[in-house]
């Protein structure tokens, strides 16, 4: 029993967790020990004044197992998706071997099932070893235990238009999604940072905003030719909202995700030549999260996804250049939202629920109206929820983090907001900020 919680930050009320599902609410505060209709031995938690929103989906996780285990392991990375609120997570196929097989995207789902900390939803990939040359076998991991709807050669880019097509085209049968890594490879080859003003000074080759926009250009055309679901990853620029806007508008199947990190961070941070800042896509201007922040409170921009990406010491400190690019993002990313879209008053408590666990459900093909992972809190639906501590603000500690790795941008950053406990489907995976 959760007493005195506030669904979707709204009024205070009681609610009875039981038998995995959302069981009753009862007028805030009325719930003892000795309540009538109680289930005998049931716990009561003084949850006063936190915020109950359904478990958080992110879309776009990084695993990093099998292959870089140094990184990341599916254990340590679900550890780090539950402390962060979420209960289920999407993993990347870029691993070695990459998963584009049904056998790799089931040995995936199997360690998250192993690991229990929350579901494990794999995503395959578009083309055999991402090589982006021949499509990789989309039905047999569709049909495979793993249920793959998503497909994705993130870390790369579906640059072929023919083979981008004929992916839309094959993922329609049983409804899946293409989400594209929008880079015009061409665009951006040696790039090390968003051209523009910043890039001049450091003298560091740019990545322009238009090697993302061409390609979202194309591709929306593309699932409009072919009445096909496209998702756009991680969205970084003023105009791919507005080409988003406008695919939204000729009423096409396409949908995008931004980062946290897109939401909060600009490139003028890479003046510290701290690979921690390294990312692709890159940071980019003070206008473009200003848009970013835009489309995601309209709606134009779907859902956050985190893209987390852990990557193990030697490969991030080290000279600039030779730095991997990516961030930690599974710990932090509800109160980087917080922080960017909340207390700011672009987003309520319901939009951000609607964008960081219903909204991502939807595009990743979860059931979301029989009571899966990412229904909406209800009598009735599944006990998948988050409780977040609105009110303190933390300063980040990269030690402290679960994640195998440290590349965390927020490390020293005062943020809003502390997820206390996680449920899935009635069972607590974190529990007093503890993973249990
Ligand atoms: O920064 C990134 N890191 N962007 C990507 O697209 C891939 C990711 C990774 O796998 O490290």
């Amino acid at each position: 029993m959760l007493r005195r919680v506030r669904p979707l930050g709204g009024e205070a009320v009681d609610v009875l967790l039981t038998d995995g599902i959302i069981g009753a609410w009862r007028p805030a505060g009325s719930t003892t020990p000795d309540s009538e209709g109680l289930p005998p031995g049931t716990t009561i938690l003084d949850t006063d004044g936190l915020i109950l929103l359904p478990g958080l989906v992110d879309l776009h996780t990084h695993l990093r197992e099998p292959g870089r285990e140094d990184a990341e392991t599916v254990e340590s990375g679900t550890r780090a998706a539950a402390l962060g609120g979420y209960t289920t997570v999407y993993a990347m196929a870029n691993t070695t071997p990459v998963a584009d097989t049904a056998g790799v995207v089931e040995q995936v789902w199997r360690l998250g099932l192993d690991a229990g900390h929350c579901d494990v939803r794999p995503v395959g990939a578009v083309t055999v070893g991402l090589a982006g040359q021949r499509l990789a076998e989309l039905g047999a991991m569709a049909d495979s235990a793993a249920g793959v709807r998503v497909f994705s050669d993130d870390g790369h880019c579906v640059s072929d238009a023919l083979l981008m097509r004929r992916a839309l085209e094959y993922v329609k049968a049983f409804d899946g999604v293409v989400a594209q890594h929008a880079e015009e490879p061409r665009l951006t080859a040696g790039a090390q940072m968003n051209e523009g003003e910043v890039a001049a000074r450091l003298g560091l080759p740019g990545w322009p905003a238009v090697a993302e926009e061409a390609i979202i250009a194309r591709d929306a055309l593309l699932a409009g030719h072919v009445g096909s679901r496209l998702h756009i990853c991680h969205v970084s620029t003023a105009g791919s909202v507005d080409i988003i806007r406008w695919a939204k508008a000729k009423g096409w199947q396409v949908t995008a995700e931004v980062t946290p990190h897109h939401l909060l961070l600009t490139d003028d941070l890479v003046s510290s030549f701290d690979p921690v800042y390294k990312v692709n896509p890159p940071l980019r201007t003070a206008r473009d999260v200003a848009a970013l922040r835009e489309g995601l409170a309209d709606g134009t921009i779907d859902c956050v996804a985190t893209d987390h990406a852990p990557h193990a010491l030697e490969d991030k400190e080290t000279e600039w250049a030779a730095a991997r690019p990516g961030m930690l993002g599974l710990e932090t990313a509800l109160s980087v939202v917080m922080e960017t879209m909340v207390v700011g008053g672009h987003l309520d408590w319901a939009g951000v629920a609607e964008r960081m666990a219903l909204a991502p459900a939807r595009i990743g093909g979860l059931p979301c109206t029989e009571g899966g992972p990412g229904s909406s809190i209800a009598v009735g639906a599944p006990a998948t929820v988050t409780l977040l501590d609105p009110s303190p603000r933390r300063v980040v500690d990269a030690d402290a983090l679960a994640s195998r790795s440290r590349n965390t941008p927020y490390a020293g950053r005062s943020l809003p907001g502390t997820v206390r406990a996680t449920f899935l489907r009635g069972r607590p995976t974190v529990l007093d900020g503890k993973v249990v």
